[in-house]
């Protein structure tokens, strides 16, 4: 079977890859596929934007197809930025300005009123293929950006049981513990239980 990964992330796509290698089934992503469209994430939870992502690129491309939906909640905001997390410093922001909005909001919080986690959902959808999966990282908000490596909140986000960002860990290890990483993991025992 070919599944499509819903993605141009290259980080997402080595991961996802490698996951799935000796499952028999051929990973593609949309770097495949210049033309399907985008989807708009316009739903206000991380279930319904990835099922939303998955069912609309399946029914465009005739693919079944694979989509993750991330967010970090922070406890001290309420559970802000959550669904709205890529674009929550305004529109066209970059990755910096989220995460200096992020140092801003939690200005003056004090360490043990830190936590937060990054959520993520991955649902499959194929000719009768639903399938979802999900997990979790918690950590803490840091006190200042550190680290020049992964993407996103990685910077500014420090995972309990460790005394470095995400953004200071190489690939590999963010992998092996992130909300992604655990999500993909339970999606590919599911996926190589389906006949490719
Ligand atoms: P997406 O659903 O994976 O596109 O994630 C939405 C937003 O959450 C991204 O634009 C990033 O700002 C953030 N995000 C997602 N995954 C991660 C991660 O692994 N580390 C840091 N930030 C992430």
């Amino acid at each position: 079977m070919k599944i499509l990964l819903a993605t141009h992330n290259k980080n997402k796509i080595i991961e996802i890859t490698h996951a799935l290698q000796g499952s028999g089934h051929e990973v593609l992503s949309l770097d495949d596929f210049p033309d399907l469209p985008d989807v708009i994430e316009d739903g206000d939870t991380l279930e319904h934007n990835s099922l939303k992502k998955a069912r609309e690129l399946f029914e465009y491309s005739g693919i079944t197809t694979l989509a993750d939906d991330t967010g970090l909640e922070v406890d001290a905001l309420n559970g802000e930025p959550g669904v709205y997390s890529a674009r929550w410093a305004g529109e066209g922001c970059t990755y910096k300005d989220n995460c200096d909005k992020m140092l801003r909001e939690m200005k003056g919080v004090p360490s043990g009123k830190r936590s937060a986690a990054f959520r993520c959902v991955i649902t499959l959808y194929g000719d009768g293929i639903l399938e979802t999966a999900s997990g979790e990282l918690k950590g803490k908000i840091t006190e200042s950006a550190q680290g020049e490596k992964g993407f996103g909140y990685d910077p500014v986000f420090m995972p309990n049981g460790y005394n470095v960002t995400l953004a200071e860990m190489d690939l590999e290890e963010k992998s092996r513990i992130s909300h992604r990483g655990l999500a993909v993991k339970k999606m590919a025992e599911i996926i190589r239980h389906i006949k490719p």
